[in-house]
């Protein structure tokens, strides 16, 4: 999703916005452009595509001056080039946005009717000529963005510059995150702390509904009415290495390996090893009073929740309801404050989730988030939080942030079944004892790149590839299909392996490889049926098992990737391992953009 960063500094500012906009990549991006005010005016460079062409128009060109704004843009309203790209000017007025406005239509109307021209086709542009005008009409650079954004209906993230205001910033928002960074006599304004890092680590983040006016040496938070407002100025954990990719070629590929250790990390805030307990958490609801849970995320990360239901019914006799966020805040089902929610995000900014989250609390239910970004904004609204200890993670399809989702969900389930009375202290301690052993599993499964590659070769010259699991190894068959079509392109499904014979099937023949993700589990037999169904129509197999898996199929497979036997509770943990690395390697053959694949974003802001 779009990125916004705004310095007001002491030195020329432009390659200082570029770099901080290096550091909003991983959030997606199709064009990216920079605005500063120099006592010429204001200027701007834009350029579709990646930073580096913005690079090139600003090393042809350069601009002055030591206050400015930038964008990286992904595309809702009008194509990805140039002229659409941020900021976007108005008289003395530059504006970059992050969000939708969805009443610009209306807004455009009456602008157009007071002679105002539009030069693009965002929804942008209106938000530069609504300040203009206010400034035509007598009123101060602040009272004009002020006015403007009260007519702003949507959700948005804005910065605004200004002609001959060489110490003047002024930032709205109201639905996707914007951060105050600051500076010794600077200040910085920037989507995430992730962007701020090299600058500073002391943040202030607004809420929405709130505008700040950002001066060199102070700046002032007001809510809507125009209020002052004081909002807490925090430490952000996020630090400056995270754009380093080591020696990996891709932080995808740096991330899939990171993932014993962060996996460790994570279990250790849930689970104290050498007693064999899940630990007593701050939990912000009872597991023991509720009867009912509900999950809801968007992508991968509610994949993570579908894997988690089946752990919470089968471990803690809890039955939950799972929900594609997007779905959930429209589809009207009954809620009861005696029940519970849990939100799952890596960002903690996706939009469709935290508007479920605040359907929830509307509701009156309790409500803990799974989030990886502990200062996001659904961190800060839920009542409690079950961080996972992934550290930043870059890439935008989601790899190791997965991996700790899913190894709090099975921290939790464990806990529930606990408290509920379902397991007893033996029962606590042989699955503890299993979820300690995880990362181990997990450096085991990474070993098997080799196989891997073979068969990522394979993959790399197919149009369509179905991918099916049985049990937990459902949604991960899911996940694989995912991770596969984000990254490569290449047309995947993810199936449950039972459905297999009512459509797919159909779908079987010698061009299409199946990849079967089935360990030697509680429905291995089952999955294996499925399978000689795929075998006796020609299809090609791939089975993804472990060693027990591999020696009882008894079936001929096109190439069986061996994990070893992990306990089943970890199994989904070290199973996503091959899933991800066949999706990565199958892209590094076929040559895409791993780390940014084309139109997806990382941080997904809008509706
Ligand atoms: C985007 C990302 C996915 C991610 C999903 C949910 O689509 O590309 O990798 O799973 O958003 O993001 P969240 O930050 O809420 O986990």
């Amino acid at each position: 999703m779009c990125g916004i960063v705004g310095i007001v500094g002491t030195r020329p500012v432009a390659p200082l916005i570029v770099d901080a906009l290096k550091r909003l990549e991983y959030r997606g991006y199709d064009s990216a452009g920079v605005a500063t005010v120099s006592d010429a005016g204001l200027d701007r460079r834009r350029a579709e595509g990646k930073l580096v062409n913005l690079e090139k128009r600003l090393a042809d060109s350069p601009l002055d001056g030591t206050i400015g704004i930038g964008h990286t843009r992904w595309a809702t309203h009008g194509v990805p080039n140039e002229t659409n790209a941020h900021p976007h000017f108005s008289g003395d007025v530059a504006v970059v946005h992050n969000g939708i406005i969805e009443n610009f239509a209306e807004l455009r109307d009456e602008l157009r009717t007071d002679g105002y021209d539009f030069a693009s086709q965002t929804d942008t542009e209106v938000v530069a000529h609504l300040v203009s005008r206010g400034m035509a009409q007598g009123l101060s650079p602040v009272e004009a963005a002020h006015a403007a954004v009260r007519r702003l209906e949507g959700a948005f993230a804005i910065a605004i510059v200004f002609a001959g205001e060489a110490d003047l910033i002024v930032a709205a928002r109201n639905g996707p995150p914007l951060a105050i960074g600051h500076g010794e006599g600077e200040m910085f304004l920037g989507s995430d702390a992730i962007a701020l890092a090299p600058f500073t680590s002391a943040v202030t983040y607004l809420e929405d509904g709130d505008w700040a006016v950002i001066r060199r040496n102070a700046f002032s938070i007001f809510d809507a009415d125009g209020n002052p407002v004081q909002r807490e100025r925090r430490q952000a954990t996020t630090t400056a290495y995270v754009v380093d990719k080591g020696n990996y070629r891709h932080f995808m590929e740096k991330e899939i390996f990171e993932q014993p250790e962060v996996v460790s990390h994570t279990l250790a805030h849930y689970l104290d090893f050498s007693a064999g307990r899940v630990r007593k958490m701050d939990a912000p609801f009872d597991f023991a009073t509720i009867d009912r849970l509900a999950i809801s995320a968007c992508g991968t990360a509610y994949l993570a929740g579908v894997v988690g239901k089946y752990w919470f019914e089968r471990y803690a006799r809890l039955p939950v309801d799972i929900d594609i966020a997007s779905e959930f805040r429209y589809r009207e089902m009954p809620l009861s404050a005696k029940d519970a929610a849990i939100f799952i995000s890596q960002s903690g900014e996706t939009a469709d989730t935290l508007a479920s989250l605040r359907y929830c609390r509307q509701a009156g239910m309790k409500i803990g988030a799974i989030v990886n970004v502990r200062e996001s904004t659904i961190a800060r609204e839920s009542d409690g939080t079950f961080p996972t200890l992934a550290g930043p993670e870059i890439g935008v399809a989601s790899t190791k942030a997965f991996a700790c989702q899913l190894s709090v969900l099975a921290s939790l389930a464990v806990r529930a079944g606990v408290v509920r009375g379902v397991i007893d202290a033996q029962e606590e301690q042989r699955l503890v004892r299993q979820l300690v052993e995880a990362p181990r599993y997990v450096n085991a499964a990474l070993k098997t790149i080799d196989q891997i590659e073979r068969v990522a070769r394979e993959l790399s010259h197919v149009r369509h590839v179905l991918y099916l699991g049985r049990d937990t190894s459902y949604p991960l068959a899911v996940e694989g299909a995912l991770k596969l079509k984000e990254i490569s392109y290449i047309h995947a499904e993810g199936y449950a392996a039972g459905e297999l014979k009512h459509g797919p099937i159909a779908l079987i023949d010698e061009d299409m490889p199946v990849i079967v993700v089935a360990p030697h589990d509680r429905v291995f037999d089952k999955t294996v049926s499925n399978m000689q169904e795929v075998a006796a129509r020609g299809g090609k197999i791939i089975l993804i098992t472990d060693e027990k898996g591999a020696e009882k199929a008894g079936i001929e497979t096109l190439e069986t990737i061996v994990m070893p036997n992990a306990p089943e509770l970890i199994a989904p943990i070290v199973l996503t391992v091959p899933l991800q690395l066949l999706a990565y390697h199958t892209a590094v053959l076929k040559g895409t953009d791993v780390d940014q694949p084309r139109n997806l974003a990382k941080s997904v802001t809008v509706e």
